[in-house]
């Protein structure tokens, strides 16, 4: 079983204007509203994928019970822990060719909150194989709550996709994940510097010390397909040019397609040419989180994966 966590879901909200008219009214014909999150996210594509998975995270008010609802209708098992607070709107307003996004920062967790999370957690991870966990922390937790997150899922696999602070926090940290994919807009920020998409650039950024003791740390490169190490091992993957209708969630898209190969105990060619894959198919579709599996194949077999 793969569980996935989302810490700070969202009712993502889409609506399509033909123009945005400031200080006047705006009537929206076509509302779409999801479950949002990048747990979700990875949670959608691995159910697409015929995973057996359940995801969890933290959930309150109306809005946490519509997600739970949206994910029953779709045939997702779920367990999130219930909080005091409200689960967010995320609201992203199509206009004018543009995209102009109104976002909550979500609830304030409470101390007691996070521990019973723990518990909770503890138990769910205990019958899972892999872990997947996604996103920013919501208010009110600490900075290194991932770090408490991984102790309790100690001896489990765990792939984490996050940043800053709280991705900092965890490789200072003294338990690591298995696997870690930052994209390159990440990795620069954690160390500070920008690093390019020249080999020699990516190779020198995995080898510092602050990735010690991580296995597998993937750095996804939107188009340019990603650069990953394993262990002492590094691999280019070279992708095909798409057709890109939205990238947004594509990162998501590939931690699933390489929770699901880590859980079968995969190749490494296999995790990463089925994590570009997935991502490849996100981009190549208007919503976030879904893919068209009839592509597939196609695009799967165009992908080379190198040692480099
Ligand atoms: N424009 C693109 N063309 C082709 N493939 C893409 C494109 N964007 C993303 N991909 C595929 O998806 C993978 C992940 O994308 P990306 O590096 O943009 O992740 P990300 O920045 O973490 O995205 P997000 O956080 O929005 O999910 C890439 O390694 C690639 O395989
Ligand atoms: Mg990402």
């Amino acid at each position: 079983m793969i569980l996935t966590i989302t810490m700070n879901p969202s009712i993502d909200i889409a609506y399509p204007l033909t123009h945005f008219q400031i200080d006047d009214v705006n009537r929206v014909a076509d509302v779409r509203k999801t479950a949002g999150g990048k747990g979700l996210n990875v949670t959608r594509i691995l159910n697409q994928l015929g995973s057996n998975v359940v995801a969890s995270g933290l959930l309150g008010g109306v809005l946490g019970e519509a997600i739970k609802k949206d994910l029953t209708s779709d045939g997702i098992q779920h367990d999130f822990l219930p909080i005091s607070g409200e689960t967010r709107n995320c609201i992203a307003i199509l206009h004018d060719g543009a995209q102009t996004e109104i976002l909550e920062s979500g609830p304030v967790i409470l101390e007691s909150e996070a521990s019973t999370f723990l518990t909770h957690l503890k138990k769910l991870a205990d019958k899972a194989d892999v872990i997947a966990i996604s996103g920013s922390l919501p208010k009110g937790l600490p900075t290194n709550f991932y770090c408490d997150m991984l102790a309790v899922c100690h001896g489990k696999q765990v792939v984490l996709d996050c940043a800053g602070p709280a991705l900092e926090a965890v490789l200072n940290g003294d338990i690591k994940p298995t696997m870690i994919k930052p994209n390159i807009t990440e990795l620069s920020a954690l160390l500070d510097r920008t690093i390019t998409t020249q080999l020699s650039d990516l190779k020198a950024a995995l080898n510092h010390p602050l990735f010690e003791g991580i296995e597998w740390v993937v750095v996804s490169l939107g188009a340019d397909g990603a650069l990953a190490k394993h262990a002492d091992t590094f691999y280019r993957v070279t992708i095909p040019k798409i057709t890109v209708v939205n990238a947004v969630g594509s990162g998501d898209a590939t931690v699933a397609g390489m929770t699901a190969a880590l859980e079968q105990g995969a190749s490494d060619d296999v995790v990463l040419r089925q994590g570009n894959t997935l991502g490849m198919l996100n981009a190549q579709e208007a919503m976030t989180g879904y893919v068209e599996m009839e592509n597939y194949k196609a695009l799967y077999t165009q992908i080379k994966v190198e040692n480099v």
